[in-house]
């Protein structure tokens, strides 16, 4: 049979069983409804059990922290001015969170956790490096409520330790016994068996230099600003369809769910504008489960459809450096097998190292080199009965590179190629998988939209395009791109 045969006896199969599909995906969409449901209900559940024990905590008064009833009950306090932040109050703790940046921070924590700078810092005793603590601590500490700069903020109703009027109404000993002993009825919290003596002399002196424009001090903490300036935080577990290899959280709860288009062209063909550039057609629909045992350590499940191979991947992987705890870039090591057929056979094992680095707090670069041992070519499974064909087995390595970069605090642009640099000729790949899209993110949750030539999610099919899968090399054209999506959600 010619091959264009072959393909539109494929296509005319996969139409007869599109309907099937769609009940089916109805299914899974109702169930991950479900899912979802449980989860803003489950946590609201145990927010009530524990809302008595958070009350009391919540009558304190302070300058122009707008508290409504609602919120107030549950111990939230809105920051006037600010659509990115609150202070939570849980069990007699504040936390200050952003949600732009995903960062939770604890007001009044029992004990100071000092970084490998810090504790190295705190061990040698000289003036600037006792500068250099106060600054570090103020930093950590105080500044969410007093301003990086330490000028204040007016939502919180903290003055400018800038001004000398400030100044003039604070002496060094004043300073130390409100920082010891905190301001009753007030945000300003007690840090006495929170930070040891010496940390109260050294923030406080820092407040007082503040005011005398010593310049150590400011050094000091304009570095410190600025090293933290430099540090992307990535919105989501995958760019598009390369991973960020991003730290997850100790028992952490991740979902993530994509959709690739894969069978109708974006921007060509008839009357795309009709279709929603693909949008109502038929979608590759890949899920997957993600838990962080520890905060390096996480493990995976993820399964993509039937008409894909119907692949299970099972992973594991390892978060090694960091640049939050100040290493030059991000490293992270990803094991993991996938099986065709619910993985029950074309088994494939894959070998990922994931290394990015911010260049800048706005943009991350990120490099994948990928091992994939007993690959598969990528083929249409051309309908729900069949079991995808036994393939030869063929070891690859391909090397993901890709980049995001932020237009707005919580708006990224993307983009990425995965050219398969061994034995992409015998998998059939011709042109590298690339894509490009815009991604949002809000707490806990990202949203991608974007263009790609590429129909697989999991690592081993990520590399192979819409021409190997649809058996016509022309679809790897610009003109054959179609669209796609991902959603993440932190669900604990
Ligand atoms: C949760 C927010 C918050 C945090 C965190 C915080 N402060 Fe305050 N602080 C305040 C508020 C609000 C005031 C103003 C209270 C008032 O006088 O109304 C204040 C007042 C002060 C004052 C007295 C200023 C004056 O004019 O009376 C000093 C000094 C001070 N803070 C130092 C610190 C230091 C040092 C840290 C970090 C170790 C810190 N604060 C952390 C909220 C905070």
């Amino acid at each position: 049979m010619p091959k264009q045969n072959v393909v539109e006896n494929r296509f005319g199969q996969l139409q007869k069983h599109i309907w099937a599909l769609r009940k089916r995906f109805l299914i899974c969409l109702a169930a991950t409804g479900m899912l979802c449901l449980a989860s803003t209900l489950l946590p609201a559940a145990n927010d009530h059990s524990s809302s008595s024990s958070v009350a009391p905590d919540i009558a304190v008064k302070i300058g122009a922290v707008s508290t409504s009833p609602g919120a107030s009950a549950l111990g939230v306090q809105f920051i006037d001015g600010s659509s990115s932040s609150v202070i939570v109050n849980r069990n007699g703790r504040k936390y200050f969170i952003d949600l732009a940046n995903h960062t939770v921070r604890e007001v009044e924590s029992p004990k100071l956790i000092p970084g490998p700078h810090l504790q190295k810092t705190a061990l040698v005793n000289s003036n600037a490096n006792n500068a250099q603590l106060g600054a570090k601590i103020f930093e950590e500490k105080c500044s969410m409520c007093h301003g990086k700069d330490g000028k204040g903020m007016k939502a919180v109703g903290t003055p400018d330790f800038t001004s000398s009027k400030v100044q003039a109404s604070l002496t060094k000993e004043t300073i130390i016994n409100i920082i010891k002993h905190g301001k009753k009825g007030t945000l300003m919290p007690a840090w006495e068996g929170k930070l040891s003596n010496d940390e109260i002399v050294a923030v406080g002196s820092f407040v007082k230099s503040l005011g005398s424009g010593d310049s150590v001090p400011q050094r000091a903490a304009a570095t410190a600003a600025r090293e933290n300036d430099k540090v992307y935080t990535p919105a989501d577990d995958f760019l598009y369809s390369l991973p960020t290899g991003r730290r997850l959280d100790r028992h952490g709860f991740y979902v993530n769910f994509t959709h690739r288009f894969a069978f109708d062209p974006a921007f060509s063909g008839k009357a795309r504008g009709a279709t929603l550039l693909g949008l109502d057609g038929f979608s590759v629909a890949s899920f997957g489960l993600r838990y962080g045992i520890t905060d390096k350590l996480s493990v995976s499940a993820y399964r993509s459809p039937s008409v894909i191979g119907r692949p299970i991947e099972l992973m594991a992987a390892y978060h090694l450096l960091d640049e939050h705890d100040r290493y030059p870039f991000n490293a992270t090591f990803r094991f993991s097998v996938d099986g065709q057929a619910n993985f029950s056979k074309n088994f494939t094992t894959n070998l990922e190292g994931i290394f990015s680095r911010s260049l800048f707090k706005r943009a991350q670069m990120y490099f994948v080199p990928t091992v994939s041992l007993q690959n598969r070519r990528l083929i249409v499974t051309p309908t729900l009965e069949d079991a995808p064909p036994d393939l030869p087995g063929i070891n690859s390595f391909s090397l993901g590179v890709g980049g995001a970069f932020d237009i707005r605090p919580s708006v990224a642009l993307i983009a990425e190629v995965i050219p398969t640099l061994v034995n992409g000729r015998a998998l059939g790949i011709h042109r590298p998988a690339y894509a490009f899209g815009i991604q949002k993110r809000l707490w806990r949750h990202a949203f991608a939209l974007g263009f790609s030539n590429s129909p697989g999610t999991v690592v081993s099919q990520r590399a192979g395009t819409r021409a190997t899968f649809l058996g016509d090399a022309s679809a790897d054209t610009p003109s054959g791109l179609f669209i796609g999506f991902d959603l993440m959600r932190q669900m604990y």
